[in-house]
């Protein structure tokens, strides 16, 4: 990396599109009492908060991860509560499940994903993703230079770029929209980064009426 600045002037449009998000999702859920959110596919590291774990007060989150260092309850002072598990916590009810560059990680394609989904009597669930189907190899390059990502180049792929590009040209809008519509979420809306980040979407379903009262 060349300079801290340089590098974070580079990738700035990655940092918008995260806040993006986490402004849509704030607006999407402010009038959910008790707001229950699943992370699905949270990240390895539990930390004590996180964006999603704050979108509203008294707010609890699942964050669940397979790969997960350690199961962890964490609930501070005036902070939501947050639970990281390690296992899929089945049989428990969410308003919200957030897919945030998990789904292109899985074994299962997105469709079978979104479909396990549906066991928790969601509302609303939101994809956040690459879409590099229409891109070239020197396109990719270009744009996947954020911190995570590179370090995914290098821990996952060995450094090698050309199966790095092939893994995240697999699934793509059509393929993320036709999952949650498959599943019986409607698609209400669809965003797209800018600059650095237009290869990420961000692609919101909601279940069209959800009966809570028979979960
Ligand atoms: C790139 S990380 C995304 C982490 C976080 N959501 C974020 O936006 O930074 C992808 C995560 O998906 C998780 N994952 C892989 N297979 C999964 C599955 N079947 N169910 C849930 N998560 C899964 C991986 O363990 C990994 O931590």
């Amino acid at each position: 990396m060349d300079n801290y600045l340089e590098h974070y002037h580079r990738t700035e449009g990655n940092f918008h599109f995260y806040l993006l998000i986490i402004d849509i999702l704030k607006d999407l859920t402010k009038d959910v009492p008790n707001l229950r959110v699943l992370d699905y596919g949270a990240g390895a590291i539990p930390y004590t908060i996180t964006p999603i774990s704050v979108l509203q007060k008294d707010q609890h989150t699942v964050a669940y991860d397979p790969q997960l260092a350690e199961d962890i309850f964490k609930a501070l002072p005036g902070i939501n509560s947050i639970q990281w598990v390690k296992e899929p916590p089945l049989g428990q009810a969410f308003d919200l499940a957030v897919c945030h560059f998990s789904l292109h990680h899985m074994t299962k394609p997105p469709m079978e994903a979104l479909g396990e989904l549906k066991d928790y009597h969601l509302s609303l669930v939101t994809i956040a993703d690459y879409d590099f189907t229409d891109s070239t190899f020197e396109e990719f390059r270009k744009v996947f230079i954020a911190d995570q990502e590179l370090k995914e180049l290098r821990t996952v792929f060995g450094g090698d770029w050309e199966a790095c590009f092939a893994y995240h040209s697999r699934f793509g809008l059509n393929a993320y929209q036709q999952a949650l519509e498959t599943n019986g979420f409607n698609l209400i809306r669809i965003e797209r980064g800018k600059g650095i980040a237009k290869n990420k979407i961000l692609l919101i379903g909601k279940v069209p009426f959800q009966d809570r009262s028979n979960p």
